[in-house]
């Protein structure tokens, strides 16, 4: 008999990716930046955050939906954007489907490797994510595309700074994949027949190139050449946020922010919502977890703006810790790009499933009918665990 695909927590779905991808697959999603300490502060601290659940006078009926920038979403959770090719044949297309099957917002990356109108196809509740790289005019266009395609919001992501050396080394990934890189690949590939074989399968081996970069008329970038383009590309200043947000002109989210400074001049410049977020510990190393620095940005800004938090969230109770303060809802990252390895579109759904048993068990558990109940008074915060960035220390702000 086989083995059960169902796997019944996170963790689970990131031993079973680890066992089933290539490892420079694996390396690439795992990423990380330096030492490594906000990668790992991003999921620690979450362990820091004790509950305080009561112990009678739980309800029978939960709920767990909300919105976000005006879209429904059946739990507080949204996929977060990643510019991650080859972990499987349907990549983000799965991903989407998934989503949707959940009642759930998918956050399409522009380096993604499967175009804007088939996933917002799969998911009507598509949210397109930009960076800012190339002129201008083929920004606009890349919005207007999206616009077209449906995409319900645009998320700008602008906190990343190349950042690159790992000190476990970093994965050797391919300009593109063809015969010659194939051969080359394959000690570290034909151990991992499973996902060779999904591949196979599908008929398409990974195709490192970025669909919804391409100019019209012009072909599609590769990764690398995308890549290349934006570290060339002035980076943007607040006037830039501004036009990027008028010329989309609807749902606008600004991803990356880590400062209560930058929370505000986001409200100047006229966002709809941030992401309290260090790029999951992709980019300065050191820079604290995102749940660490929520509360004094959520406090600064909350009541103006939807504040979303993303970085090191892998179980229900991690959703329902940043809900309590202050988050509206929260992004997934790397905790469904496993799933998505472990088992494809089913594995997304698991994923989902596990993160939305978690949050209702919270919030039975600390004796509300609905996430909106969630207050830091359902949570044992550690003296010293908050962080503050951009703002005068006050005596409650203090780390
Ligand atoms: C492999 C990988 C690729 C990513 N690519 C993008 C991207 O293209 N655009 C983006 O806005 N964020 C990207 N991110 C950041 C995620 O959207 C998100 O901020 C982060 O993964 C959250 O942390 P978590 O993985 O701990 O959930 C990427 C993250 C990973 C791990």
């Amino acid at each position: 008999m086989g083995r059960n695909p169902w796997f019944e927590t996170v963790a689970e779905a990131q031993r079973r990716a680890k066992k089933y991808l290539p490892s420079t697959v694996y390396g690439a999603l795992v990423a990380g930046s330096e030492r490594g300490r906000t990668l790992d502060d991003n999921t620690g601290a979450f362990a820091e955050l004790g509950f305080a659940p009561r112990v009678v006078g739980h309800h029978a009926q939960r709920d767990l939906s909300t919105t976000v920038l005006g879209v429904e979403s059946a739990i507080p959770v949204v996929i977060s954007p990643t510019g991650v090719q080859a972990v499987h044949p349907d990549g983000e297309v799965a991903v989407a489907r998934a989503a949707a099957n959940r009642g759930v917002i998918m956050g399409l990356s522009s380096f993604a490797s499967k175009p804007v109108e088939e996933v917002a196809e799969a998911n009507p509740n598509t949210f397109y994510q930009m960076y800012w790289t190339g002129t201008r005019d083929a920004m606009a266009q890349r919005m207007e595309r999206a616009r077209a395609a449906g995409a319900k919001a645009l998320i700008a992501t602008l906190d990343w700074s190349f950042s690159h050396g790992r000190d476990w080394g970093s994965p050797a990934i391919p300009e593109k994949i063809d015969l010659k890189t194939m051969v080359k690949l394959a000690p570290n590939v034909l151990p991992h027949p499973r996902w060779l074989w999904t591949f196979a399968k599908s008929g398409r081996i990974p195709d490192l190139t970025t669909p919804n970069l391409q100019p019209p008329g012009g072909t599609a970038p590769t990764f690398f050449g995308a890549y290349g383009e934006w570290m060339q590309t002035t980076p943007p200043t607040w006037d830039d946020v501004k036009w990027m947000r008028e010329e989309w002109g609807g749902p606008f989210m600004l991803k990356g922010v880590s400062r209560v400074d930058d929370a505000k001049r986001a409200v100047d410049v006229g966002v709809s919502g941030i992401s309290v977020s260090n790029h999951g510990g992709n980019n300065l190393d050191t820079t604290p977890a995102s749940i660490r620095l929520l509360p004094s940005i959520a406090e600064a800004v909350g009541d103006e703006i939807e504040v979303l938090l993303d970085g090191g969230v892998r179980r229900g109770g991690d959703v329902a810790k940043a809900l309590a303060l202050g988050a509206r809802a929260v992004l997934i990252g790397r905790a469904y790009l496993w799933g998505l390895a472990a088992n494809g579109q089913a594995g997304v759904e698991n994923v989902l499933d596990i993160l939305r048993g978690g949050l209702d068990s919270a919030v039975l558990g600390l004796g509300h009918s609905s996430i909106h109940e969630l207050t830091p008074d359902d949570l044992v915060v550690p003296d010293g665990f908050t962080r503050t960035a951009g703002a005068p220390r006050t005596a409650g702000s203090a780390g």
